[in-house]
């Protein structure tokens, strides 16, 4: 008879047969660092996450090893915005400060920096502005500079995730002439102009003074599109490639996995993460077992790696479930 059934009957054969596992390894932590001092604070719209200062952040990173996460990605909170975002390649700017003394204190910690500057704009648009829209060739001149400072204070991995054309390669040309041929890049290849970023915009300060994203961030309706971006990044020479957000595009994490060789990342977002906390408060779902069968579809549809919110409810999962 045909019975698919009988691989269901026990947890013993469902675990010998299970296809997808997640993994603590596949995690990377979102840091979010404040210029200042004494500042613990939580996000209103992302219960759970806080900003810290960097006098504050060793509770945090303790914790993050005690859990046995291994990556952490940062994004700055400066105390000073501009036009063009220049405290972005200031080499002791909130990041470079936070990227030595994680450095120092925490070695085995892999960094990833984020490179934009919408957090660090006036506008908060990102990038140069000119005749009121974001200007790609100026923007990637920043862009160097920021990357190369980044490189200095010693990053571990760079990704750009501000949607201009042609970051990838300048990247690449001014790291390696600088020195930092082995340093790799994560890009924010495939990013979407998304609502579910709302969340983040608050905790980062950085929603746009005018307009939207819409003349860099891609189009949520198209696919196709996806894989020219991922196409154009992997002849530019990127080492990872990201889809963002995460859950309503999980068609597009697998488009390019099965398209590329590369490995993939998905970047679970704010939204997505204050959505199930918020319905988990009301009691209308189990916020743990979403939180799980979620990131769990993340990695089915062919994410190798998924930066998320949850990493450190996750791994308290995992590791229970380990022993
Ligand atoms: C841009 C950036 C954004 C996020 C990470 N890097 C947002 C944006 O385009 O406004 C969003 C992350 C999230 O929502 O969790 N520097």
């Amino acid at each position: 008879m045909l019975r698919t059934r009988r691989l269901r009957t026990s947890e013993g054969i469902r675990k010998l047969v299970r296809e997808t596992e997640l993994s603590i390894n596949d995690f990377i932590y979102p840091l979010f660092i404040e210029e200042g001092e004494g500042i613990e604070m939580e996000i209103q719209s992302m219960p759970g996450i806080k900003r810290f200062s960097l006098d504050n952040i060793s509770k945090e990173i303790d914790e993050l090893v005690s859990l046995k996460i291994k990556s952490v990605i940062l994004f700055g909170i400066p105390n000073k915005k501009d036009e063009e975002g220049t405290e972005t390649w200031n080499k002791n700017g909130i990041i470079q400060k936070s990227i030595r003394f994680i450095k120092k204190n925490y070695p085995d910690l892999f960094i990833i920096t984020d490179v934009c500057f919408c957090e660090y704009t006036s506008h908060g648009h990102c990038g140069v502005i000119k005749d009121g829209d974001v200007d790609n060739e100026l923007t990637l001149k920043n862009i160097s500079k920021q990357v190369l400072s980044h490189a200095k204070a010693g990053a571990d991995m760079v990704a750009p995730s501000g949607m201009m054309d042609g970051s990838v390669k300048i990247i690449r040309e001014t790291l390696d002439k600088s020195g930092f041929e082995k340093l790799p890049i994560m890009g924010y290849s495939v990013k979407y102009s998304s609502s579910f970023y709302g969340p983040f915009r608050d905790a980062a300060g950085s929603t746009p003074g005018f307009g939207n994203r819409k003349t860099y961030q891609m189009d949520p309706a198209n696919r196709n599109e996806a894989m020219r971006e991922s196409e154009y990044d992997k002849i530019e020479k990127v080492d990872i490639l990201m889809v963002k957000p995460a859950l309503s595009y999980l068609d597009i994490i697998r488009d390019l996995k099965n398209m590329h060789s590369l490995p993939i990342a998905c970047y679970n977002v704010s939204g997505e993460y204050s959505m199930i906390k918020a319905a988990s408060q009301n009691g209308w779902i189990d916020g743990e077992a979403v939180m799980m069968e979620t990131l769990l579809s993340m990695k089915r549809a062919g994410a190798d790696i998924i930066i998320t919110y949850f990493a450190k409810e996750a791994a308290k999962i995992i590791m229970e479930s380990e022993i």
